[in-house]
């Protein structure tokens, strides 16, 4: 006896129906809800918002390290001008042309030395001025009438003390006095210079501190010296190169105060210089 197949119209049993075809061609993308008239996405404008939201996360990442390395790197310190700054003698008084001649001479053996325009900028304060006060001569080293010198003859300088090969500073570069090496320059008639014990660079005080030997290929920078009608020695500016490790001699570190003491040093002496 045959089965009943008679069922509803939903029943399993019943023959299967046709299946809908996809309307759309395969890998076409449609949105799930309904999007204005048609549906449909428009994918171009889809990406379009995709890059701007990235692009606005770049910016906004960009700022953020931007802020950043604002607190990494501090920003550069310095000065806009060179300021006018009065020199203090070590023991504490007004340096003058007076105390300075009759203090100081090319056979000062210790180093003095102050900043200037910077805390991080120090400088040598020489007189080349032989110590008997009698005229240079060869047998009376010493220097009158230097470029750049003040003072009665001329002979009161001061220069970088920071070396412009790789930036050694006094006391390893130091002021030489005449005897303290056997080395001398100009046939003998140059035995005093500033040298540097960490690779041999020698400077040459009478003459704005040229290269006498290498490795250095810049010459110190040289202090610019003024003084008031009671003597009193002022440093206002720095002539030639930047000193060495500032890109400019105005910035690096803070300025000065409006006085600025000497200070003494020892020198390091070492009679090495290339051949
Ligand atoms: S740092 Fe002075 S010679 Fe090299």
């Amino acid at each position: 006896m045959p089965m009943d197949l008679d069922c509803a119209a939903g029943c399993p049993l019943t023959a299967p129906q046709p299946i809908a075809p996809f309307d759309f061609p395969v890998g076409q993308v449609r949105r799930v809800a309904p999007v204005g008239d048609d549906g449909d996405v428009d994918e171009t404008r889809r990406n379009i918002l995709k890059l701007a939201g990235v692009g606005a996360l770049v910016l906004a990442g960009g700022g953020l390290g931007a802020a950043a390395l604002q607190y990494a790197q501090p920003p550069v310190v310095g000065l806009t001008s060179y300021p006018r700054v009065q020199l203090i003698d070590a023991d504490g008084r007004p340096l003058t042309i007076a105390a300075v001649e009759q203090e100081y001479s090319v056979d000062t053996s210790d180093l003095f030395i102050f900043n200037y325009p910077l805390r991080n900028e120090p400088n040598f304060f020489l007189n080349l001025s032989p110590a008997n006060g009698q005229a240079p001569s060869p047998t009376n080293p010493g220097k009158w009438n230097a470029p750049g010198g003040i003072g009665t003859h001329g002979s009161i300088l001061g220069y970088s003390a920071i070396c412009q090969h790789l930036g050694c500073p006094a006391p390893a570069i130091s002021y030489y006095p005449p005897g303290t090496c056997p080395k001398t320059f100009d046939n003998g008639a140059l035995p005093f210079y500033i040298h540097c014990s960490c690779h041999g660079s020698t400077y040459d005080v009478t003459n704005r501190a040229a290269n006498l030997t290498g490795p250095a290929v810049l010459p110190l920078p040289q202090v610019v010296f003024d003084t008031d009608s009671a003597g009193n020695i002022f440093a206002v500016g720095l002539n030639g190169p930047p000193v060495n490790g500032h890109l400019n001699s105005l910035q690096g570190d803070y300025g000065v105060a409006s006085t600025v003491q000497l200070t003494r040093e020892t020198p390091i002496i070492l009679c090495s210089f290339p051949a």
